[in-house]
């Protein structure tokens, strides 16, 4: 995962928890990196994974939940570092549908060691929006935070459901975006 992330994840332990805590949990995963992330580089996914489990232990927070929160916290850091104009995007549903095809494509081709998940999409008649996600990381609750991050961020009310995921043995994870008006 992109040292980005790590950094980011570390400004949201810090932020919510204190330095004690991101101090406690390096002490406990031990990263070959001893904490300090380069943004533009990579680094094991098992570390990221790590952090999740010992703050899971120490927040008494389920690692479903913790990542969600993540990714509602990370949205809009990502969005400030996009390599790819987006300002022209000016609700979510046309936002969501382009994370693919214009947003993770140009992050690919600016980091091109970087692994992006792939989403495919389903419009429903009554406007719904089906995102099937599919990655190795099967980072799915991310992806629900991410979503989440992004609704606030273009103050779209959204209710997500997820009826299939990989986690629960599906191939790919099924999430459906409603949009209230
Ligand atoms: C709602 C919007 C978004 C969704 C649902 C989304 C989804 C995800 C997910 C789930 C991952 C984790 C990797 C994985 O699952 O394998 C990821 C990684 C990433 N995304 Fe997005 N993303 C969104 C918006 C953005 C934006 C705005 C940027 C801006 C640059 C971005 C850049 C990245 C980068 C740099 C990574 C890390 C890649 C790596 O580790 O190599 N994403 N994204
Ligand atoms: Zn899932």
């Amino acid at each position: 995962m992109q040292g980005s992330i790590y950094t980011i994840f570390s400004e949201m332990v810090i932020e919510k928890l204190g330095i004690s805590a991101w101090n406690e949990l390096l002490d406990k995963v031990k990263p070959n990196s001893e904490g300090i992330y380069t943004n533009s580089m990579q680094y094991e996914d098992s570390e990221i994974m790590s952090f999740v489990a010992e703050l899971s232990t120490l927040t008494q927070i389920d690692p479903p939940t913790l990542v969600r929160t993540f990714g509602e916290y990370l949205f809009i850091h990502l969005l400030n570092r996009s390599p790819a104009n987006l300002s022209h995007i000016d609700n979510l549903k046309d936002f969501l549908i382009c994370i693919e095809g214009v947003i993770h494509k140009e992050v690919k081709r600016v980091y091109p060691d970087s692994y992006l998940p792939s989403f495919k999409f389903d419009e429903k008649p009554n406007g719904d929006l089906i995102m099937f996600y599919q990655s190795k990381r099967k980072l799915c609750h991310l992806s629900e935070g991410l979503i989440s991050g992004a609704a606030q961020h273009f103050k779209q009310a959204i209710v997500i459901k997820h009826p299939e995921c990989m986690h629960d043995g599906a191939k790919k994870c099924k999430l459906v975006i409603s949009f209230k008006d």
